[in-house]
C-alpha cells in the first residue's frame, strides 16, 4: 500500500543519514572515500556513509521505533534464525539511491575487502520502492544539467557519476552495471534526446555500448559515444586527469555510433572480407532501428562513406532489415 512505501522510505532516508553519522567513526572507511579522490563536499552531497559491522543499524531502528517488517521488505536486515536481525549491508561503505525527487529508495554498498571472495557491490533488492530497472543512479542530482547542456552522460558505476559531478560535469547518470533498460531511456527522454555513453574501457564496457546504441536508437534518442583508454573508466581517468583535459578528451573523443561501431569492429574484421561483410551487416541493422526515414538516410550516407559501399546498396539493406525481410 501507499503507507507501506511510505514507511519504507522514511526508514531508507533513516538509515541513510544513520549511514553518515557512521563514517566518520570509522575512520579507515572515511579514508576510504578520501583516498579515491572524493572531497568532504562530494561525500556529503552524495551522502555517502558507512554501514558497521556488528548489525548497529537495525537495532538502532528497531529502538527508533521502525517496524520488523520494513527492514526486511527494503532489504536493509534480515532474520536470523535464532532471532534477531542482521545488516545486509554490514562492512560495507554505502552510496544512497535517491529517486527523481531526492529521496532515498536503495542503496548499493561497496566491500572495503580486496579479495574477490564477497561481491564488489551489493544494491538493495527490488521493493515496492526500488525498482532497479526504472533507475538511474544520479538523477535527481544531474537533472538539471541534463536540462540545461541538452545532453546526458551515461556511465556505468556509483563512483563515475560522484567523480565526474565533482570535476564540474554534472549532466552524468549511471545505469548501475545492469544492461540498459527502456525504462532507463525513458526516464532520459524526459529531460533530453541526446545520450553520450561513456562506458569502462574493456570489453565488457564495449559490448554493453554496443547493446545500449541498439537499445538508445530504436527509442528515438541520439547516441553519440566516448572511447576511454584501455583498463580506465570516467572515476579513473577523472580522478588522474584535470578537469580540463577532462572536458577536452569528451569533446574531442566524442563519435557517433557508426564512427563507434566502425572503428571498433573494422579492427577486429582487418582485411578479411568475410568479416568486413559481417561488420556491414551489424551496422545496417543499427540503422535499421532508427524510427526516423530522415535520420536513416542520414547515417547511410556516413557509413557509405565510412565503409566505401553504394548508398543505393545500403539503402535496400536497410529496407530489407527494417521490414524483417532478413
Ligand atoms: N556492480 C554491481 N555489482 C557488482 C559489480 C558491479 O552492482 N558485483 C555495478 C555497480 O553499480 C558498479 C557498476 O556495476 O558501480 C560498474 O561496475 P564496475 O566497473 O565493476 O565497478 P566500478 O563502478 O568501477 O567500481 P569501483 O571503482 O569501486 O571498483
Ligand atoms: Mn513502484
Ligand atoms: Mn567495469
Ligand atoms: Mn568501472
Ligand atoms: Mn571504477
Amino acid at each position: 500500500s501507499n503507507n507501506d512505501r511510505e514507511s519504507m522510505m522514511v526508514l531508507n532516508s533513516w538509515a541513510s543519514d544513520f549511514f553518515v553519522q557512521e563514517l566518520p567513526k570509522a575512520d579507515f572507511a572515511y579514508q576510504y572515500f578520501v583516498e579515491r579522490g572524493f572531497t568532504e563536499q562530494t561525500i556529503k552531497k552524495f551522502g555517502l556513509g558507512y554501514c558497521p559491522e556488528n548489525g548497529e543499524m537495525a537495532v538502532a531502528a528497531l529502538k527508533a521505533g521502525f517496524q520488523e517488517q520494513f527492514l526486511e521488505r527494503t532489504g536493509l536486515a534480515g532474520k536470523r534464525e535464532r532471532g534477531g536481525f542482521y545488516d545486509r549491508f554490514f562492512g560495507r561503505v554505502m552510496f544512497p539511491i535517491h529517486s527523481l525527487s531526492g529521496r532515498v529508495i536503495g542503496f548499493g554498498g561497496r566491500t572495503l575487502r580486496a579479495d574477490k571472495k564477497v561481491a564488489k557491490y551489493l544494491n538493495s533488492p527490488e521493493s515496492e520502492v526500488y525498482h532497479k530497472s526504472f533507475t538511474l543512479y544520479g538523477i535527481f542530482f544531474a537533472k538539471k544539467a541534463i536540462t540545461q547542456s541538452d545532453r546526458c552522460i551515461l556511465v556505468e558505476g556509483y563512483t563515475d557519476v560522484i567523480q565526474m559531478h565533482q570535476a564540474g560535469i554534472e549532466n552524468v547518470v549511471a545505469s548501475s552495471g545492469t544492461s540498459l533498460t527502456e525504462e532507463q531511456i525513458r526516464l532520459i527522454k524526459r529531460f533530453t534526446n541526446n545520450i553520450t555513453v561513456i562506458y569502462d574501457g574493456d570489453s565488457a564496457g564495449i559490448k554493453a555500448s554496443m547493446r545500449g546504441i541498439d537499445m538508445i536508437l530504436q527509442a528515438g534518442l541520439t547516441v553519440r559515444c566516448v572511447m576511454l583508454p584501455e583498463g580506465e573508466d570516467p572515476d579513473s581517468f577523472a580522478k588522474s586527469n584535470s578537469t580540463q583535459y577532462l572536458a577536452d578528451y569528451i569533446a574531442q573523443n566524442e563519435v557517433d555510433f557508426i564512427r563507434f561501431k566502425t572503428a571498433l569492429l573494422l579492427k577486429d574484421a582487418e582485411d578479411d572480407p568475410i568479416r568486413r561483410a559481417e561488420v556491414i551487416s551489424d551496422i545496417v541493422s543499427t540503422i535499421a532501428l532508427i524510427p526516423s526515414a530522415i535520420e536513416q538516410q542520414v547515417f547511410i550516407r556516413e557509413c557509405s562513406r565510412l565503409l566505401d559501399i553504394s548508398q543505393d546498396l545500403l539503402q535496400v539493406e536497410v529496407r530489407r532489415k527494417s521490414l524483417g525481410l532478413v
